[in-house]
């Protein structure tokens, strides 16, 4: 399905499929990735709702803003699309980062919403181990740039047989984030290290959440999902089989079935 483009406020980039009068959804992507992780799930929900996904800023076709970003900014982009967009009450969708973004977006603001869905992502702030990591990344991407960087990191988000038997997609992927933009990358490392902790409102949810985890998820493994999911009232927990930290690309057909069941229910 073809995807709609355009740009808002000093060229944030978002996409869009389907209808505007139906129940939207949006969609927003993990790190070091870009809004094509969606390529499956606007395709498929396009058919019935209104899907929207962007690139948050640093990464993909939006500019980092100097490289001064935050969760925070984040966060304000995607209440500015909302408004740009007169969206009601969409259903918002994060995979990992753009999990962040979500529950901080709820934790603001979760009248704006009527649905949540949280994917292979945590509610927790990073330790001190998690900051020294981000650092550690920011020095390597300026001692040997960001392909190096990109190489890695990107290794650990699939499961090995993904990377085996879907070489193809695995290596579109790869070169996408290779050819990130250094300065945006090392920005939204900053941005999550400096996140803040959303563990406390995780109660307080009312709408409600659907929580997806690849079983193989080596990131945010199946454990810290499904605590997460205990402390959330109306929410449910769905493994994804064969599939690590990038579920929607590594099993969108089973991915998508768990979001469509979630949908018909709100
Ligand atoms: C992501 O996929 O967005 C990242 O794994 C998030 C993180 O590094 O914390």
């Amino acid at each position: 399905m073809c995807k709609k483009m355009n740009t808002i406020n000093n060229n944030f980039r978002i996409f869009q499929t389907g209808l505007e009068n139906k129940q939207s959804i949006i969609f927003i992507h993990g790190f070091p990735f870009d809004h094509r992780m969606w390529d499956r799930q606007m395709d498929y929900f396009g058919r019935d709702y209104h899907c929207i996904c962007y690139d948050i800023r640093g990464l993909g076709q939006s500019p980092s803003d100097e490289g001064q970003m935050t969760i925070e900014s984040f966060v304000d982009d995607l209440f500015d699309l909302i408004e740009k967009l007169n969206l009601i009450h969409p259903v918002l969708c994060g995979l990992s980062m753009g999990g962040y973004i979500s529950l901080r977006a709820i934790e603001r603001d979760e009248d704006k919403f009527c649905g949540l869905i949280l994917c292979d992502t945590k509610a927790e702030a990073d330790n001190n181990e998690g900051k020294l990591n981000r650092a550690k990344g920011i020095k390597e991407i300026n001692l040997n740039g960001v392909e190096n960087f990109a190489g890695n990191f990107v290794l650990k988000c699939f499961s090995d047989n993904f990377i085996k038997y879907h070489r193809n997609d695995y290596e579109e992927v790869l070169n996408r984030a290779k050819s990130s933009d250094p300065t945006g990358v090392k920005a939204c490392l900053l941005a999550m290290a400096a996140r803040t902790d959303t563990t406390d409102y995780l109660p307080k949810i009312k709408i409600p959440v659907l929580l997806l985890c690849g079983e193989l998820d080596r990131l945010t493994p199946p454990d810290i999902m499904m605590t997460m999911g205990d402390k959330i009232n109306n929410s449910t927990f769905v493994l994804i089989p064969e599939a690590g930290h990038v579920s929607s690309v590594e099993n969108p057909k089973h991915f998508n079935y768990e979001i469509e069941r979630f949908l018909k229910e709100i």
